[in-house]
């Protein structure tokens, strides 16, 4: 059975962090929320451990663990060299929304990196994680607590979904900040390279290093022959029951695009949602609208958007239209997650 505690954020339960310490230290899974999305924790220097992570999320063992640490300190026994940019970096953005690749030691285990001789680290600045990775007393290896090939969980109830009878321990702290898993940067050879953007854009990342590229395969346009770096991004993701399809064009042209869609939908006998936004959900005529943010504030889309995919999973329709969200800072982060759960199907709205 797994234990669900509730903890308040700004008065956090002394008792309730060490209980997920110790089932931590003690080779337990014990689910916390990060600032980005609730992760799924175990002893990530213990190959065991490990190990039962991958078998509660139904995960392939070749995709690799992210490591999660409280303190800069405990990055020194993980990484076998940590470049200047690589520590202007941290410097910048940890505790946060950032995932670093680094050269291995011998102290983390293959078992936790897939095979591989880097290891992802990361420092959550979320005050329930911190405290946790802190009583547990080890780098806590943390995917996020979704079954494999779910959207991430940005609530306690979208972990229990997935989780409950399969853990120890459930931590509710609420609904994430973020909504989206972080940024990951490969620091492992020469130029920082982003595997998987997020809140930390590219711009951002400039900002500190001077220079940086994308990884090209980490939108998955997977020409044959290119393989994205982290392995992760080549499972399909985040995948609704029904076909989910994105319009993609200025917000007016696509909202026309989405409304005759609606109307051969209907004509053909079949039940089509759609997922827009504050700005748009009066346009369209459809029974299960989804609203998913407000243009004017583009977090709010990052915020929401598992939480509008997973609940159409509890809709009876047989497709979906999305609006797509470009022009902002985080859409990088939001076009990638939402791309990959439409399995790339784009239909491009002309002018
Ligand atoms: O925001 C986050 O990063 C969340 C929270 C819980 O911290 N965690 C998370 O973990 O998203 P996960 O396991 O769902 O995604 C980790 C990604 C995978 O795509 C994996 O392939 C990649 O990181 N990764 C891990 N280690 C790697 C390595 N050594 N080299 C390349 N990619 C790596
Ligand atoms: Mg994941």
């Amino acid at each position: 059975i797994t234990k669900v505690v509730k903890i308040d954020e700004s008065n956090i339960s002394r008792e309730a962090v060490r209980e997920a310490g110790r089932i931590l230290a003690g080779g337990g899974l014990v689910a916390f929320p990060t600032e980005t999305v609730y992760g799924l924790g175990a002893n990530g220097l213990d190959a065991r451990a490990a190990a039962k992570i991958y078998e509660a999320k139904g995960r392939p063992s070749d995709n690799p663990l992210i490591l999660h640490i409280a303190r800069m300190e405990e990055l020194e026994p993980l990484a076998a060299e940590i470049p200047e940019e690589a520590r202007a970096l941290a410097s910048a953005f940890w505790p946060g929304p950032m995932t670093m690749i680094l050269k291995k030691t011998a102290a983390v285990p293959y078992e936790t990196t897939g095979g591989l001789d880097t290891v992802a680290v990361r420092m959550p600045s979320h005050p329930v994680a911190n405290g946790i990775i802190s009583a547990a007393g080890v780098p806590i290896a943390a995917p996020s607590a979704n079954k494999s090939g779910r959207p991430s969980p940005t609530k306690a109830s979208h972990v229990i979904e997935d989780m409950d009878g399969r853990i120890d321990m459930i931590v509710d702290g609420g609904e994430v900040g973020i909504g989206l898993e972080s940024t990951i940067i490969d620091m492992s050879e020469g130029i920082p390279t982003v595997l998987r953007p997020g809140y930390i854009t590219m711009d951002m990342i400039r900002r500190i290093t001077g220079r940086v590229e994308l990884d090209k395969a980490s939108m998955g346009q997977m020409a044959p022959g290119v393989h994205p770096k982290a392995p992760g991004m080549k499972y399909r993701h985040y995948a609704p029951k029904a076909e989910l399809t994105i319009f993609r064009g200025r917000p007016e042209i696509s909202a026309a695009a989405i409304s005759s869609a609606l109307k051969k939908a209907a004509s053909e006998g079949k039940k089509a949602g759609v997922i827009c936004t504050e700005e748009s959900i009066g346009l369209y005529e459809s029974p299960v609208k989804k609203c998913v943010g407000s243009r004017r504030n583009p977090e709010t889309i990052a915020h929401n958007l598992y939480d509008v995919l997973r609940a159409f999973d509890e809709e009876q329709v047989d497709c979906i239209f999305s609006e797509s969200f470009e022009d902002y800072p985080l859409s990088g982060a939001i076009m990638n997650r939402l791309i990959k759960a439409a399995g790339h199907r784009i239909v491009e709205c002309q002018e």
